[in-house]
């Protein structure tokens, strides 16, 4: 039996393109997620999230169910097109609506409310603008997190700025994969320097507009591990790439030298002034990650002189990434022992497996060991030193997982998208046996 800590927050997370639907609804202006899931052949069968699991519609459901499962907090984001239609300007009061609507729900329910700005959605006038391309896309975040603050500060406490910065850069910048669906890698490395500005200048607007804020940012975490002896150079390269370029610049105000180094011609351009925006003082480190990786020393990739090993014959998930709990240890005590051993929420931890509904049930003791093996490892780094505060399983709900669309389930709670009805899986009877009595069996 491993107790959890006193006062341990237990959550689920989502995203408000993943779940929302609605997606012209009350105003609701369209974003870069809009665009590129419009556009054919980007997304399995073409799909959307027009609708996704209509949660704009059917929030009080899903909060409810919340409740019943006894959970204490709720990571979700908000949809900024939704609440500002053009990006800047006048805002969309149904929107922002929306919005308190749900944080009332949420606290009807006793359930923490822990805001996420910024889940990959861009506005589409903004991305018209230029985008991320451009410092002027920072400073509307920073207004548009003003303005979220005014609107729920009064009863939301805990803000996320961004989430994943290396993944909306990588995915939406290099690989082309997600919105905007670009191959530049130079304006990959430029945006990711806006986002980090973009947060900075978050972390400003909410500390004055949230009396009590605390607030963080949510990093994906990829631990890297050599494939050899012979590849320890390779894995520092790739975890300077994959991980340490998008935790300095916020927690320790530089971008790491190997890294810009790496870059030459394609390092982004900083402004003076701009590193001491982006290094604000936070109250925590949000933390997402799923897996490891595995590389070896590969001279023919030109940039990263590093390639990933695939595991074959080590467990799996729906996604193919090995499940490997210990990456989880691992992690939390790195960013304990290097990044100034701030309080840490494990911000989204799962799994996706091909759930199949039987007599009305979903069975599915993959998720559920997953979730077990995973737990138990965080719980080991709190033994050792680790001030992590809660964990949110990702996801509440089976939804829209970007180019993968409705193919793969990542939900404690199983949607049949036809019909929209929710299936509670065995796995999310588990994970709420764990959060009612702040233990692991
Ligand atoms: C992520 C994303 C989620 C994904 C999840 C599973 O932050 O990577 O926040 O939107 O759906 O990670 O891939």
């Amino acid at each position: 039996m491993l107790k959890f800590p006193d006062g341990f927050i237990w959550g689920t997370a989502t995203a408000a393109y993943q779940i929302e639907g609605g997606h012209d609804a009350d105003g609701r202006g369209p974003s870069i997620w809009d665009t590129f899931s419009h556009t054919p052949n980007k997304i399995f069968k073409n799909q959307n999230g027009d609708v996704a699991c209509d949660h704009y519609h059917r929030y009080p459901e899903d909060v409810a169910i919340m409740g019943d499962l006894g959970l204490n907090a709720y990571r979700f984001s908000i949809s900024w097109s939704r609440v500002l239609p053009d990006g800047t300007g006048a805002a969309n009061p149904k929107g922002l609506d929306f919005y308190s609507k749900l944080v009332d729900a949420l606290l009807a329910r006793n359930i923490r409310p822990f805001i996420t700005l910024y889940h990959w959605d861009l506005p589409q006038a903004l991305e018209d603008r230029a985008g991320w391309g451009v410092r002027s896309t920072a400073e509307a975040f920073g207004e548009y997190a003003a303005l979220m603050g005014r609107t729920l500060g009064d009863r939301v406490k805990d803000w996320i700025t961004l989430n994943e910065p290396l993944a909306s850069t990588t995915a939406g910048y290099v690989f082309g994969i997600h919105a905007p669906g670009k191959m530049y890698p130079k304006l990959a490395f430029q945006v990711s320097h806006h986002l980090n500005l973009a947060h900075g200048l978050a972390v400003k607007a909410l500390r004055a507009t949230v009396p009590g804020s605390r607030v963080g940012i949510t990093e994906v975490s990829m631990p890297v591990y050599p494939a050899s002896e012979a590849d320890r150079d390779a894995a520092e390269r790739y975890d300077g790439f994959v991980n340490r370029w998008y935790w300095d610049p916020p927690f320790k105000g530089s971008y790491p030298a190997d890294v810009l180094e790496r870059l030459g011609p394609i390092a982004p351009e900083v402004a003076d002034g701009d590193l001491k925006t982006i290094h604000q003082p936070l109250d925590f480190f949000g933390h997402n990650s799923y897996s490891r990786s595995v590389v070896r020393d590969d001279p023919e990739s030109a940039l990263l002189g590093a390639t990933p090993v695939p595991q074959p014959g080590k467990p799996h998930t729906a996604m193919n990434w090995e499940v490997y709990p210990d990456h989880l240890y691992d992690a939390l005590m790195r960013i304990t022992r290097d990044y100034g051993a701030p309080e840490i929420y494990i911000t989204e931890n799962g799994s996706a497996y091909p759930d199949t509904v039987v007599d009305g049930a979903v069975e599915d003791p993959a998720r559920t060991n997953y979730l077990r093996q995973h737990l138990a490892a965080a719980h080991r780094a709190i033994g050792d030193g680790a001030k992590l505060r809660g964990y949110f399983c990702w996801s509440l709900l089976d939804n829209f997982e970007w180019s993968y669309g409705y193919s793969k389930r990542f939900g404690l709670v199983y949607v049949d998208y036809p019909t929209q009805k929710r299936i509670v899986k065995a796995s999310g009877r588990f994970y709420a046996d764990v959060a009612r009595h702040n233990r692991l069996p």
